[in-house]
């Protein structure tokens, strides 16, 4: 009987796939009110989380999830735009891909801090089903604390998520009634 030889477990250092996306803010990318779009930050966002989580799963990967999409400050047609990703977590399929988003004033060189997101990115193998991705090489304290934290904060999102579940599922209407005391709501209908 033949026997299988375990693969060896790969790792690959943070540095491996961290990656910085720099684009300047065209007139096309702004809303009705001169302001870039949420959409087009959202979109360089999910194109530079897919090129960190490639690099690092040397595999295509698709985004599962986002968390912390906080836009923190109006972004300005003409200002640079940086997004810098790292991989803050591996799990077996999934890695966790931190995002810092910034803006620089070109004239000035004032730089705000607009948002810090979150992606989950899960890799996918030749049959496009998840495929293990390699392990996670720290390589400074920085590196740790993330870990750390994106451990923490899957922890806090499984929770939540059921209680989530169990709010939708458990919602007594009529019991919950007086929730609505004070919002900003009618009832067009008799309860
Ligand atoms: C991502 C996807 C492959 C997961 O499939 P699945 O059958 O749930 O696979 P699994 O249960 O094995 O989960 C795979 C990994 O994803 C993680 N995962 C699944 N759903 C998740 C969620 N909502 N949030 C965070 N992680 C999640 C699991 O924890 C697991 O991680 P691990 O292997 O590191 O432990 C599947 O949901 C999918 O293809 N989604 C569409 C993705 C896509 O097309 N994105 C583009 C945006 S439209």
């Amino acid at each position: 009987m033949q026997k299988t030889i375990p693969e060896p477990d790969i790792y690959r250092p943070v540095s491996h796939s961290r990656t910085t996306l720099t684009e300047l803010m065209i007139p096309s990318y702004a809303n009705f009110g001169g302001k870039i779009h949420g959409g087009i930050l959202l979109s360089l966002m999910d194109k530079v989380a897919y090129a960190c989580a490639a690099k690092h799963a040397g595999n295509y990967c698709v985004t599962v999830s986002v968390d912390g999409v906080n836009f923190l400050q109006p972004v300005e047609v003409g200002e640079l735009v940086s997004l810098m990703a790292s991989v803050n977590y591996v799990g077996k399929t999934s890695l966790l891909v931190g995002i810092k988003v910034i803006a620089e004033n070109v004239k000035s060189g004032f730089v705000k801090h607009t948002n810090t997101s979150y992606f989950t990115m899960v890799a996918k193998g030749e049959d496009d089903a998840p495929t293990k991705v390699p392990g996670l090489t720290l390589e400074t304290p920085e590196d740790v604390r993330r870990f750390m934290e994106a451990l923490q904060r899957k922890e806090i999102k499984a929770r939540s998520e059921q209680e989530f579940k169990a709010v939708k599922t458990q919602l007594e209407l009529q019991q919950n009634l007086s929730t609505l005391l004070g919002q900003r709501c009618q009832l067009a209908f008799e309860l």
